[in-house]
């Protein structure tokens, strides 16, 4: 939602440098505002921006400040909108505390009447100006900085990640979360960072702490200490954690976008991932072998790879899976909740709120209820409401559309299916052998097919330009393909697109097509094969302009088609088990270069935040 990053030393940096770097590498948690304030000796200089982060250094040339204390923030508007005024950091009535903030605070109408009916003037109209306002009302009543945070903290209902400082004690800063992630980084004995995510801390240190809910942590220059909201006397002890990703993994590496870069990263995502030890995927088998109901929850992308996901393991478990969308799921399963069910979450962050309300919900509906979660993020809100989690081996992804990720969700599902294969023992282990060997040669097949293909999609998309609608249809496992690919091509290049089901689509949307609309067909040659020719017929016959998604042997679909997109795969049911991973990247290109037709940034759709942590 939003990025915070905030440091502290014992020399005279170049602050407004590394600061305003800090946040340029979060500004996938959005990018409408943003601003900064830095110690100045007596209080805080504060400068903001309706706007990115490069017009904040142009009004302002803060590249060439120096000083030892900065908190930045760049901003995705909740409440209030995108302008100056509302951009963090805020600040109290005295202006001597300045805070930044990722998260809602629920109750802040309620606060900031009982702060304003006690006297404090407030410059905005969002949730978190209440904080640094109720922060000096507590230091006016006498307590110390740490204990006024504290007290703030126990006020405020929702979630939150701050950092916080206050121009008395300008030696120190203090970070807390609830529910919005931050990650602590220390350069022993000189200079102490706090961001929201990794990426922020990677040029200045590789050891990093993760902060869990209620936590609080006193950062002074090259130092750190951890304590509990709720215990706030006592010092937690916590190990740093070794992060290996390496800069250049969080940067564009030479790409000219990240959602380039990050397709181009996905055979090495799916190499890795594979890498992930077999008995994480076992423990996610024996639960769904031995549970009464199941259920797969998601948003977005991550809801598009559970839809995949659900047909790879009901074709081995036997058991119907419901998916269910996050935001639904309470409304969908109250009183409906059975003793003995298991819930997959899937979500690349591990943080989007509607996912984590589903399965904080189900847990107090009904507590032996267990909740298997797949992420990209170590240390994210949702492996911990986890009784067993996989996290991903993508890598940071900063597009904020959803590639590699996708692509390495599908691919531990699929690896979660194999293992209830062999549990149950629902195929031949020769079989299952060769499901394996499939789905652990789609990163290969998916380097061939990025070597080969890449500039003649961006040579037919050109002639796509002027389409403002396209439908991309599939049947069976193919229509989570469709929805998935045409999300993408909605994301970024701000098309219309309807993802649907092939044979569904001749009881309405046909209706639409005419001459040279344009329809994308996913078609690998599996079960489904046979009818879905039949659907191509149906939309090339109202003059429909189809472009398929085939593989290379493919004949009858080609012949029916005006484009297609080849992928280099055999011919053979193990391998169509697994095309939603070794077809989505050609619809992810064509995105792509579609975006570029149009003239957008595919790495900053409008609208959009990487993260989405409202409800
Ligand atoms: O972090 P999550 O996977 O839970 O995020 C869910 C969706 O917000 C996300 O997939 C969104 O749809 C992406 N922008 C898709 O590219």
């Amino acid at each position: 939602m939003c990025g915070i990053f905030g440091l502290i030393s014992n020399k005279n940096l170049n602050i407004g440098k590394i600061a305003l770097d800090g946040i340029k590498r979060l500004e996938y948690r959005g990018y409408d505002s943003c601003g900064v304030a830095f110690q100045n000796g007596k209080n805080f200089d504060v400068k903001k921006v309706s706007g990115k982060i490069e017009a904040l250094q142009e009004k302002y040339s803060l590249n060439s400040l120096s000083g030892s204390l900065a908190i930045a923030h760049t901003r995705w508007a909740t409440h209030g909108a995108p302008t100056k005024r509302n951009s963090h950091p805020h600040t109290d009535c005295r202006e001597e505390i300045a805070l930044v903030h990722n998260g809602i605070i629920e109750n802040f109408i309620e606060l900031k009447e009982e702060l304003i009916s006690k006297g404090h003037t407030f410059k905005s109209e969002t949730d978190t100006e209440i904080l640094p306002h109720l922060i000096e009302d507590y230091l006016g009543q006498g307590f110390s900085f740490k204990e006024a945070v504290v007290r703030t903290l126990k006020r405020c209902k929702g979630a939150y990640g701050i950092a916080v400082c206050y121009a008395k004690e300008p030696d120190s800063m203090i970070v807390a979360r609830k529910e919005s992630p931050i990650v602590i980084g220390v350069d022993k004995g000189a200079t102490s960072y706090c961001a929201s995510d990794i990426p922020a801390l990677l040029p200045h240190t590789r050891s990093c702490y993760i902060l869990n809910d209620d936590e609080l942590a006193i950062l002074k220059a090259g130092e750190v200490e951890f304590f509990s909201v709720n215990n706030a006397n006592k010092k937690i002890k916590k190990k740093p954690e070794y992060i290996k990703w390496s800069v250049d993994d969080a940067r564009k590496n030479g790409y000219d976008h990240f959602m380039l870069k990050e397709i181009f990263d996905e055979p090495d995502a799916l190499r890795n991932t594979l890498k992930i030890p077999d008995n994480e995927f076992k423990n996610f088998a024996q639960e769904l072998v031995k549970a009464n109901q199941i259920y797969i929850t998601a948003a977005g992308t991550s809801y598009y790879a559970s839809l995949a996901g659900k047909y790879m393991i009901t074709r081995f478990l036997g058991k119907f899976i419901q998916n269910i969308e996050c935001s639904e799921f309470q409304n969908r399963l109250s009183g409906a909740l059975e003793r003995n069910s298991v819930i997959i979450a899937v979500s690349q962050s591990g943080e989007t709120a509607d996912t984590i309300e589903a399965v904080r919900w189900a847990k107090e509906a009904q507590p032996d209820i267990k909740i298997l979660s797949i992420t990209n993020v170590v240390g994210s809100s949702l492996t911990r409401y986890s009784d067993h989690y996989i996290v991903t081996r993508a890598g940071p992804e900063i597009g904020v559309a959803s590639t590699k990720t996708y692509v390495t969700q599908v691919l531990s599902l699929g690896l979660i299916a194999l293992e209830v294969a062999k549990l149950k023992k629902s195929k031949p282990s020769e079989d299952i052998q060769k499901y394996y060997d499939a789905l652990t040669s789609t990163p290969d097949i998916i380097e061939e097919f990025l070597d080969k293909n890449v500039n003649s999609i961006r040579a037919f998309v050109k002639n796509l330009e002027k389409n403002l609608n396209y439908f991309f249809l599939g049947r069976g496992i193919s229509i989570a393909t469709a929805k998935e690919g045409g999300l993408k091509l909605k994301e970024v290049a701000c098309r219309f697109i309807e993802g649907y089901s092939a044979a569904h689509a001749k009881h309405g949307p046909i209706s639409l097509v005419r001459e040279g609309f344009p329809i994308i067909f996913i078609a690998p040659p599996d079960e489904t094969y046979k009818r879905l020719v039949g659907n191509v017929m149906e939309f090339k016959s109202r003059g429909g302009y189809i472009i398929s998604v085939v593989v290379e042997s493919d004949k009858k679909v080609t012949d029916l088609s005006d484009v297609t997109i080849r992928i280099p795969q055999p011919s053979t049911r193990y391998y169509n088990l697994f095309s939603p991973i070794t077809f989505i990247p050609a619809l992810q290109i064509l995105s792509y270069f579609a975006a570029l037709e149009h003239g957008l940034d595919p790495d900053k759709p409008l609208n959009l935040a990487k993260t989405v942590t409202v409800h």
